[in-house]
């Protein structure tokens, strides 16, 4: 059975669409046919950040107005076979999709793909009720930081009024070394404090700003072994998460930290 899981967040800029790529990536790799979408109408990326953008021909407003077939608005990913793009549409207003119109695409899709999920736009309004009433699962992405955990709980409480099968919380950003001086929270704090189980954490890394190089197949720095897990547990349950503090937990680590907190 196809599985619809939303990614979403409340607060902008904490790693929706990345948490979608590269999960989306991960699942392919591991055998699954999965089609992400773009739920952010208007203000879309999805496409952009996987590389796609040029070979957009038709979006999800054409396939609902009539023009093309759903078949002909899907984009193959550049390297992953069994991983496909639902391009949104830039020269349309959020409010040109229906809920109903979103979840028709969404169910039509469902026939032929083992995953489906949906990159969720930022905040709360119609845009969330229309990506998240389409899903029967939500991955909700947090950073650290107390504004980013407090819209986390905020969309929390909305999913709640939701029927959804199952809700897990993606820790983004998080900095081991931070975590161990008690600066930064850790992911068990974060959990405990919204009552959600945590599904992964992607610690911080500054390769992932390199997209496009990394879809190259090069070196894709630290995270890439986080998102894996993440992939591995959304498709197992094992509940394998990354422990981003293990590297600073060595005895020549614990004296550089020490020696960086002198300073
Ligand atoms: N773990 C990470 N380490 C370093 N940079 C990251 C990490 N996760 C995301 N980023 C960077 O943060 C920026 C925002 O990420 P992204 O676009 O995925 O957020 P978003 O939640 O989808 O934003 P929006 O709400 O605008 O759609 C991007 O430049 C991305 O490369
Ligand atoms: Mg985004």
């Amino acid at each position: 059975m196809c599985r619809k899981i939303v990614v979403t967040s409340g607060k902008g800029g904490v790693g929706k669409t990345t948490v979608t790529t590269k999960l989306g990536i991960n699942l392919s790799k591991m055998g699954r046919k999965v089609v992400l979408i773009d739920g952010d109408v208007g203000l879309n990326n999805l496409d952009v950040v996987m590389g796609v953008e040029n070979k957009v021909v038709y979006d999800m407003c054409d396939v609902l107005s009539g023009k093309c077939r759903i078949k002909q608005a899907l984009i193959p990913d550049l390297y992953e076979k069994s991983l496909f793009v639902l391009p949104s549409a830039h020269a349309y207003e959020s409010d040109d999709i229906s809920p109903q119109g979103f979840r028709a695409l969404v169910d039509a899709l469902s026939e032929d793909f083992d995953y489906i999920i949906i990159d969720c736009p930022a905040g709360i309004e119609g845009g969330f009720h229309r990506a998240v009433s389409s899903a029967t699962e939500a991955l909700v992405v947090t950073t650290p930081h107390i504004s980013s955990v407090r819209d986390a709980d905020k969309v929390l409480s909305l999913l709640s009024t939701y029927n959804m099968i199952d809700i897990g919380l993606v820790v983004n950003r998080l900095r081991g070394d931070l975590v161990i001086s008690g600066e930064m929270m850790s992911e068990g704090d974060i959990s405990r404090l919204l009552r959600c189980k945590p599904m992964g954490v992607i610690p911080e890394d500054d390769l992932l700003l390199q997209s496009q190089a990394d879809r190259a197949g090069r070196n894709s720095g630290c995270s890439a072994i986080a998102f894996n897990l993440l992939a591995d547990n959304i498709e197992n349950g094992n509940k394998r998460i990354y422990d981003c503090t293990a590297r600073f937990r060595g005895f020549f680590s614990k004296i550089k930290l020490m020696m960086r907190n002198k300073v």
